[in-house]
């Protein structure tokens, strides 16, 4: 463990990741420096041997912890049966996770994409077509309505639903996004503006998207009952609920999806991360006949997308949620991280939000030196796995799976990094801004 007067310093290793990362890769999501080679469960290690505990799970993928055995042994099946693509014919393994998510959730219908932001724009184009289709919106005028400060991914289409976008990227898809036809802002958590959303601009709006819980905005609940009262709302409307799961759902938030907490019943459903139990990408979206029953061949899809191997480990990931009833351990374990950091009554945290194993370390107005990022940065260097969620809140969700033992460890590491967080110098990564999370 490192300690106040050690300063943090980059090995030769991971400076030559680092290194390619910075000369030859353009974009992505501002990676700290450090440098995994192997994970398995709740642990990590660098290219240096360094071993770290896991509290992120690469933002909720790893729900059912690293290299899980059986999903796995699942996934290396359907390599060595040469199954990675089965476009355009079938393969058993699509239908058979279709049918597995119908006997869990009770959703008619699945349609299988690669990626969080496909799925949610599947979602927002299946949601048109009901609204042109089913609930007669006039041609063009169909919105899809979703909440402030949302996120739904970063592609053309899934930031043109975020409330705040970078103008060099316009213009964005219409009719779409956290302000109504009429000019209403929609925040999140807030009934009253949707009421009013809806009242003024109903007829319109084909559906509603949110994530239950707002993963990348900082791990923000809202108020106990706002899920119900959505659905209510929306019913009484004629307005699809869409709920955007990709990072609340399978046990992530002590429920196999985390609306079932608010015991509602979405329209669309859509799911990512750790559906293929962060073995390889997969995601997709559930509904009823009603809705789904409206997709003609080639309206949702992509090559890659229902992939053999993703759908083999999916199948055997659900299992794992279902048998080792991951969701029950999320609440006990998260009762634990919650006990133990609570207990130490962390200087510069006012609060901890969150359910199941899905928390946020919320930072009161605190002196310059104690920023996400700069604790992130000691965090890693003393060998927990975090990462910063908006300008004010650390990010703390360790696999599903993790051991007691583990997870106390890693309180351990966080109460003391602090403790000494504004004594340490200059951190590695510490200036960069995190713009997605
Ligand atoms: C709620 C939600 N939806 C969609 C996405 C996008 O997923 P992906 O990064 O796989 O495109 C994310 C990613 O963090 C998310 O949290």
């Amino acid at each position: 463990m490192g300690s106040v007067n050690n300063p943090y310093t980059i090995s030769e290793k991971t400076q030559e990741v680092v290194d390619d990362y910075n000369s030859f890769v353009a974009g992505g999501f501002a990676p700290y420096p450090v440098a995994l080679t192997r994970v398995k469960g709740a642990k990590g290690w660098d290219v240096d041997g360094k071993e770290y505990i896991d509290f992120l799970s690469m933002y909720s993928v790893v729900n059912m912890g690293h290299g899980h055995p059986k999903i796995l042994a699942a996934a290396i099946k359907a390599m060595e049966e040469g199954a990675v693509i089965n476009l355009p014919f079938h393969s058993p393994y699509y239908g058979k996770l279709a049918k597995k998510l119908h006997e869990l959730f009770g959703y008619d219908k699945f349609v299988a994409m690669t990626s969080g932001a496909e799925a949610a724009d599947a979602a927002v184009k299946i949601a048109r077509k009901w609204g042109y289709m089913v609930k007669k919106i006039p041609d063009g005028k169909c919105h899809i309505l979703t909440a402030a400060a949302c996120y739904h991914g970063v592609t053309i289409s899934t930031v043109s639903l975020a409330s705040k976008k970078s103008h060099l990227f316009g213009p964005f898809v219409p009719s779409v996004g956290s302000t109504s036809p009429s000019g209403k802002v929609v925040a999140f958590g807030v009934i009253d503006d949707l009421k009013e959303a809806l009242e003024i601009d109903g007829d319109n709006i084909a559906a509603f998207m949110i994530e239950p819980i707002q993963g990348s905005a900082g791990i923000i609940s809202p108020p106990k009952g706002y899920l119900k009262e959505v659905a209510e709302l929306c019913k009484k409307h004629n307005v699809l609920f869409i709920c955007d799961e990709v990072q609340t759902g399978l046990g992530r938030t002590g429920a196999n999806l985390s609306h079932l907490r608010e015991n509602v019943r979405p329209d669309l459903v859509v799911l990512g991360k750790a559906l293929a139990g962060g073995m390889y990408a997969l995601s997709g979206v559930l509904g009823d006949d009603s809705v789904m029953g409206l997709l003609d061949p080639f309206e949702i899809g992509s090559t890659m997308a229902a992939n053999p191997v993703g759908c083999a480990a999916a199948i055997a990931a659900l299992d794992v949620l279902v048998d080792e009833k991951l969701s029950e351990r999320a609440n006990k374990m998260g009762a634990l991280l919650v006990s133990t950091l609570e207990a130490a009554k962390l200087p510069h945290v006012k609060e901890i939000m969150g359910n199941g194993l899905f928390y946020a370390l919320v930072l009161d107005d605190k002196p310059p030196k104690v920023t996400p990022r700069r604790i992130v940065s000691l965090l890693a260097q003393r060998g927990v796995l975090a990462s910063a969620a908006g300008l004010k809140r650390i990010r703390i969700c360790p696999p599903l799976t993790i051991s007691k033992e583990e997870l106390l460890k890693g309180c351990e590491i966080v109460i003391g990094a602090f403790r000494d967080i504004e004594d340490m110098g200059e951190l590695p990564a510490e200036v960069l801004v995190d713009v997605r999370h």
